[in-house]
């Protein structure tokens, strides 16, 4: 159990650098317990999102995988260095003057690149609600935000001394080579899902999918979703023990704001 306290410090300092979906950052001070029984083990998240609960646990070692490209592009760039030479501004013309500049090097073959990284950075701090949606072709087409103030970083300095020993990946989930001593934080898109994260969406097929690779692999394991009888149901006849949460408040179709009930399932871990 090391450097707690700096961990938590940490975790309030330094927020994730994009918008994403989902983002569980509310789930932290549920997760640290967990975590800092086990932080001298690598963490693996196969759906690392936006970063909210790694830059959370701030663990030393990190595999962290997601299918969005882009996303762990720009990661990558930001562990290389990334610094944002162009100007930056909450305009609707700008906007998609460098969207048509990010769908021309996507056309190009151009997706890995740091400019890639920078237009998409500020596509998304600019763009409606921080989505990240593709065209059939599979061109960008999130229209302009409706942000009053933005702030944007033109450097992620921050970000380069954790990023120094993570790694990051985009594949499918089951792609990832996890090793028996890892402790997986898994969260895929919900059961339910009302956003859509990326171009492939995450069905009841992928669930299962998931539950099964979870359930075979050797060291801690926790799962985050939401609490659908399915759900429940899978992870129960997998023998993992289940832990309920109110999650953050949402506005229903009938405009109740009602806590989504969000379940914790969890293995391979000493609770006490
Ligand atoms: C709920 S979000 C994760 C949010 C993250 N925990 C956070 O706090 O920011 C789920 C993520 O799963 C990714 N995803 C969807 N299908 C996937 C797959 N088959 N393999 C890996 N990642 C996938 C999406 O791109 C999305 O970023």
């Amino acid at each position: 159990m090391t450097n707690t306290n700096t961990s938590y410090e940490k975790a309030v300092i330094l927020k994730p650098p994009l918008k994403w979906a989902g983002g569980k950052r509310w789930l932290v001070p549920h997760l640290l317990p967990v975590w800092q029984r086990n932080n001298n083990r690598r963490l693996v998240e196969p759906f690392c999102g936006g970063l909210a609960v790694t830059l959370g646990l701030m663990p030393d070692q990190a595999l962290l995988n997601d299918f969005n490209q882009h996303l762990v592009n720009f990661f990558n760039q930001v562990k290389s260095g990334l610094i944002i030479d162009f100007p930056m501004e909450n305009d609707k013309e700008l906007y998609y003057q460098y969207r048509d500049k990010f769908n021309k090097l996507l056309k190009e073959g151009k997706q890995h690149s740091a400019e890639a990284a920078g237009l998409f950075y500020y596509l998304n701090r600019t763009g409606f609600n921080g989505l990240c949606r593709f065209n059939q072709k599979g061109f960008f087409n999130v229209p302009f935000g409706r942000y009053k103030k933005i702030t944007y970083r033109r450097e992620f300095s921050p970000y380069a001394e954790p990023f120094r020993n993570w790694s990051f990946q985009s594949q499918d989930f089951e792609e990832i080579r996890v090793e028996q001593g890892d402790f997986i934080y898994a969260d895929p898109p919900y059961d339910v899902d009302f956003t859509q994260y990326s171009e492939k969406t995450f069905n009841w097929e992928d669930q299962e999918r998931l539950g099964r690779w979870l359930a075979d692999h050797k060291g801690p394991v926790v799962l985050s979703n939401q609490a659908t009888e399915r759900v429940v149901e899978l992870y129960k006849s997998l023998n993992f023990k289940l832990h309920y949460l109110d999650g953050p408040r949402r506005i229903s179709c009938t405009g109740e704001r009602t806590p989504a009930k969000e379940v914790l399932a969890v293995k391979g871990i000493d609770e006490n």
